[in-house]
């Protein structure tokens, strides 16, 4: 059996030290429902790291590594596994919108990925802008990716209840159902109706500050959305740019297990402490660890 070095190792939590690329691939193959990241932006913040991501010279560079880092991802995922992926956009020279994470999509499109949403992740805190000659921004996006067309996806687990007069949303939503049956569309029925609506591609969710980490994280309600939606209690959720954790503490707090990477791990310091892990003999141990491929 292969022996690895774990930062962390319990039956629910593996946190490894290292770059991602490089841990992922000394993971099992289909060992893993979900992955949910926010890998860092192009040219945007310095991790103070070698190797990490977002500090590379061209933004084509930069395409081409987390390409390589999500065809490694696909192996470690279970075939009726997703990828949910935040990324944000910069401007470049001359004021020019790069639109990044478009490019990355395009690019894991490219090398067999099959995209399933882009999700626009509206943040009604955002800062307020002082840019005079475009409109602020106010978003990023999420995109979900699956390894083929079918795959596990539970959308009752995130329905969202119908808001305001009951009665009138059920008759708002008979009648789309007339429409649509009209149309040859088919339509909710009334039993679904009354679990929830979809939640639909615009999330609008609050940034949370979390003045320990000095680079932003999302707020635990976008993993724990991406969560509910595409694993099953007792499944294995991965992050590869795990950070302060927001990922793990959603995935403990709804019974999944946990992998979680960074090239720095004063991060998973942070994370085990948002995670409620014991600073014990289980930390910083040679161990040989759930889920991974002895092959790798
Ligand atoms: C935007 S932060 C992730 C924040 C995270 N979602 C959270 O809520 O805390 C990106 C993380 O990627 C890590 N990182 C950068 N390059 C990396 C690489 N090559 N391999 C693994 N982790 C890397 C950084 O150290 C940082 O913690």
């Amino acid at each position: 059996m292969m022996l690895r070095r774990a930062y962390y190792s319990d039956d629910r939590v593996q946190l490894l030290t290292g770059d991602a690329l490089e841990k992922i691939s000394g993971l099992a193959a289909g060992s893993v429902q979900t992955i949910v990241t926010s890998p860092p932006y192009f040219g945007l913040r310095d991790y103070g790291h070698p190797g990490q991501y977002g500090q590379e010279r061209t933004l084509a560079d930069y395409v081409i590594r987390l390409t390589a880092l999500f065809d490694e991802a696909r192996r470690v995922l279970a075939d009726d596994g997703t990828l949910w992926l935040n990324l944000g956009d910069a401007y470049g020279p001359r004021k020019q919108l790069m639109g990044v994470p478009w490019r990355v999509a395009f690019a894991l499109q490219d090398s067999g990925w099959t995209l399933r949403n882009s999700i626009v992740w509206h943040k009604p805190n955002a800062m307020p802008s002082n840019v005079k000659d475009r409109m602020g921004s106010r978003h990023e996006n999420i995109f979900l990716f699956s390894k083929g067309s079918r795959y596990f996806f539970d959308l009752d687990a995130v329905r969202v209840p119908y808001t305001g007069d009951r009665k009138l949303s059920r008759r708002v939503h008979k009648s789309a159902n007339k429409a649509n049956t009209a149309r040859g569309v088919w339509g909710l029925d009334e039993a679904q109706a009354s679990r929830g609506r979809n939640p639909g591609d615009v999330w609008s969710i609050s940034t949370r500050p979390y003045p320990a980490a000095h680079f932003a994280t999302f707020p635990v309600d976008i993993p724990e959305r991406c969560i509910k939606a595409s694993s099953r209690l007792g499944d294995t959720v991965l992050d590869p740019c795990s950070g302060s954790g927001t990922t793990g503490m959603a995935a403990l707090g709804l019974g999944r297990r946990y992998i979680g990477i960074d090239i720095r791990s004063e991060y998973h310091e942070l994370a085990m402490d948002r995670m409620a892990l014991p600073v014990s003999s289980a930390t910083h141990t040679e161990e040989s660890t759930h889920g991974q491929d002895p092959t790798h």
